[in-house]
This record gives C-alpha cells, sequence and structure tokens, in this order.
C-alpha cells in the first residue's frame, strides 16, 4: 500500500490524515505446535471519525487484530511490523507508556463485558474511579458533567447516575460499559463484537450509539461483528479477513455491491440476507494458522482458483472505488496483471485437495 502522509492537511488546515496506520503488522502466538500466526502482515489506516468494520469467519484473527492494537495480548503473544497511532510509533512504546495511553486515548468494548461492571459500586463511582485514574485533580462537578453527558448519548437518563449495576438491563449494563470506555473521550476504540448475545431493539440502538459517538466525540472505531447488517448501517468502510490477512478493504457499499475478492463475495453468498447472523458455510474448513497453504490462503476453498494461486501470494492492490483487494482473478478482471495460459488455468480439484490436506 501507498504510504499515506501523517500530516495531510485540507484546505482549512484541519488534520484529516489517519489516526491510526497498521502497516505489515503481524501479531502471533507462541505455542508448542509452533506459532499461530494470527495477524500475518495486515495494512490499513483509519481516519478521524472512521467506522471500520472488520469480518470473517471465526477463528481468523479479528479478535487478535483488535487486541494488537491495543498492545491487549497475553503473554508469549508478540507483535512486529509498522504500528502508529496520532503519528506515535506504537511498537517502540515502553509497557508503561502504552498503558497510560490504554483508558485514555485508546479504548476497548469488550465481547463480554458485563463481568466488569462492580456489583457493589455505583454507576457515579465507576465514573469517578474511570476518570480519576487519568486526572487525579477532577473536580467532582466535572465528573458528574462528563458522567452525564455521555450516559444522555447512551441513552441512559441522569436519574439512573446513582444506581447499582444490578438495578440495569442487560441492554442498558451493556451500554453503561461502552459509557465508561467513551467518558475518556478516547481517539480510537476497537469494539469487538458489541451486539453478541443481545436482543434485535439493542442491536438498532447500538448502531444509532455508533453514529451518535462519530457526531459527539469524532471517535475512531474498529468494529468487529458477524452481523453484516450492523456493517451495512454503521460503517463507513469494511475490511475482510481470511487466515489471518486483510484480503479486501473498502467502502461498505460499494465492497457489499461489487465484491472483488472470492472470499468476500462467498462470504455475502453465504448470509442469506443482510439481517442474518453466522458466517460459516463456505465449503471447507479455515486453515490452520502454524502452517497455513502456501500463497493464496483461500486456495483450497476458493471456487476461481487458478494454478498462480497456489504458487504465489497474490498482490495487495487498488481496484478502484476506493477498494483494495489481493486476488490473482480480481487482477485480471480488473486489467491489472496478465497471466500466462498455464499460471491461468484453474487449478485442478486434485492439487486442491492436496494443497487442503497439507
Ligand atoms: N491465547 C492464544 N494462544 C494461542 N492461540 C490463540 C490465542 N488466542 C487466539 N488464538 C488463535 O489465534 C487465531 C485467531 O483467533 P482470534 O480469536 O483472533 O479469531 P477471531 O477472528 O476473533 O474469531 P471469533 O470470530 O471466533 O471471535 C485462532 O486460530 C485462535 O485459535
Ligand atoms: S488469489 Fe486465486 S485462490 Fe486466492 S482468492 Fe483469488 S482466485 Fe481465489
Ligand atoms: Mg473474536
Amino acid at each position: 500500500m501507498t504510504p499515506i502522509e501523517l500530516e495531510e492537511q485540507d484546505a482549512t488546515g484541519v488534520d484529516r490524515g489517519p489516526v491510526l496506520e497498521a502497516r505489515d503488522l503481524r501479531v502471533w502466538y507462541g505455542t508448542d505446535r509452533g506459532p499461530v500466526r494470527a495477524v500475518d502482515g495486515v495494512s490499513f489506516e483509519l481516519r478521524r471519525g472512521e467506522i471500520l468494520g472488520l469480518v470473517g469467519e471465526s477463528g481468523c484473527g479479528k479478535s487478535t487484530l483488535g487486541r494488537g492494537l491495543l498492545g491487549l495480548l497475553p503473554d508469549g503473544a508478540a507483535r512486529d511490523g509498522e504500528l502508529r497511532f496520532q503519528g506515535r510509533d506504537m511498537l517502540a512504546l515502553k509497557p508503561r507508556e502504552q498503558h497510560a495511553l490504554r483508558g485514555r486515548d485508546l479504548g476497548m468494548i469488550f465481547q463480554e463485558p458485563l463481568t466488569r461492571l462492580n456489583p457493589l459500586m455505583r454507576i457515579s463511582e465507576h465514573f469517578s474511579e474511570t476518570l480519576r485514574t487519568h486526572d487525579k485533580s477532577i473536580s467532582k462537578a466535572e465528573i458528574e458533567r462528563r458522567s452525564l453527558d455521555v450516559l444522555r448519548v447512551m441513552g441512559i437518563p441522569p436519574t439512573r447516575f446513582r444506581a447499582y449495576p444490578h438495578e440495569f438491563s442487560g441492554g442498558m449494563r451493556q451500554r453503561l460499559m461502552i459509557a465508561l470506555t467513551l467518558v475518556m473521550r478516547p481517539a480510537f476504540v476497537v469494539a469487538d463484537e458489541p451486539t453478541t448475545a443481545l436482543d434485535v431493539l439493542v442491536e438498532a440502538q447500538i448502531i444509532r450509539i455508533l453514529h451518535d459517538l462519530r457526531r459527539e466525540y469524532d471517535t475512531s472505531l474498529l468494529l468487529i461483528t458477524h452481523n453484516l447488517g450492523i456493517i451495512a448501517e454503521a460503517c463507513d468502510r469494511v475490511a475482510v479477513m481470511y487466515a489471518g490477512e486483510i484480503v479486501e478493504i473498502g467502502e461498505a457499499r460499494e465492497v457489499f455491491s461489487r465484491p472483488r475478492h472470492p472470499y468476500t463475495r462467498e462470504l455475502l453468498r453465504s448470509t442469506i440476507s443482510l439481517r442474518t447472523t453466522g458466517l460459516n458455510y463456505i465449503e471447507g474448513a479455515p486453515p490452520d494458522l502454524v502452517d497455513p497453504p502456501p500463497a493464496c490462503r483461500f486456495h483450497p476453498r476458493c471456487p476461481d482458483a487458478m494454478n498462480v494461486c497456489a504458487q504465489r501470494h497474490p498482490v495487495d492492490r487498488d481496484h478502484g472505488a476506493g477498494t483494495r483487494a489481493a486476488c490473482w482473478a480480481a487482477d485480471v478482471a480488473q486489467g491489472l496483471v496478465k497471466l500466462d495460459d498455464r499460471e491461468a488455468a484453474p487449478l485442478p480439484r486434485g492439487e486442491i485437495s492436496v494443497a487442503d490436506e497439507a
């Protein structure tokens, strides 16, 4: 990908450079079987106030990428490549500096957040503790003002400020958790499946909240979800991940209406309607990330696979209308590359199953 100037400015002098920039980012877990390469050379950027959706089958590395961006990885995990947040080199920061950034400028909304509220503490105390961790001198009045402001955005009445967590419904507690992340006004938030286990009504509220979030706080968001309906309604762009790699990224509308990558196409096709969830209906299983297939990782499952796909890794290319994709067939369809007859011949099925077993 072409490097993006960090100090890009528009005519009014407003900084329009990316908030977050990843170049060839890798994250792996050390295991007895060898490294699990859960994020393997991912590049993208996120602009101010932008919502980027991240989709892909279970186990493709979405949560690892989200946590890797925030430096929230377990012991035994490692990162390399390039990662810049507001121009700062995140991989060069000391653990203490990273910790200070998290919670203040970087936030995470977890998959199962309900356990993180202390049942013995009032909501007001949760807010005050969160705000004081990062600013010891903050006044009581300021705590209340900021907390009530974010509760309003989350649709929680101010009369509930001094209530205890058990006095709220599951959906409301979810929103409280989001509010506790947002009260710090982070520049970048990772939301990992925030709608899992929530009903459709709450889902619709979450979409509205995500829109408000951008309007009120200019927060950039990486939204991980299996729900393509939410991506279509809430996200500006979408990144499609397969076996540790981003295989296609672009404007959500464009990617949904004109997917370039066969995996994106199959993912959309496997979802009966944009309202349904569950993306695991593509034939074959996702590969083992300790020893993924060579060249294009999707080749053992790809209906369009050609000989070249099992030999050379596809190149991440600009496919027009703001979309980037890494796929030989898409390159040929767009006239971006010319393959010789042998390379362009369909990959024999036998070879596909051999590669599958490899
Ligand atoms: N702590 C860990 N140690 C070793 N391997 C791990 C660890 N956490 C995740 N993995 C592996 O890394 C890969 C990516 O996992 P990850 O949780 O990032 O996927 P995901 O896309 O978020 O999946 P899901 O949709 O199910 O949440 C998987 O193969 C998983 O088994
Ligand atoms: S590179 Fe080949 S195998 Fe991979 S997705 Fe494209 S066509 Fe399919
Ligand atoms: Mg996950």
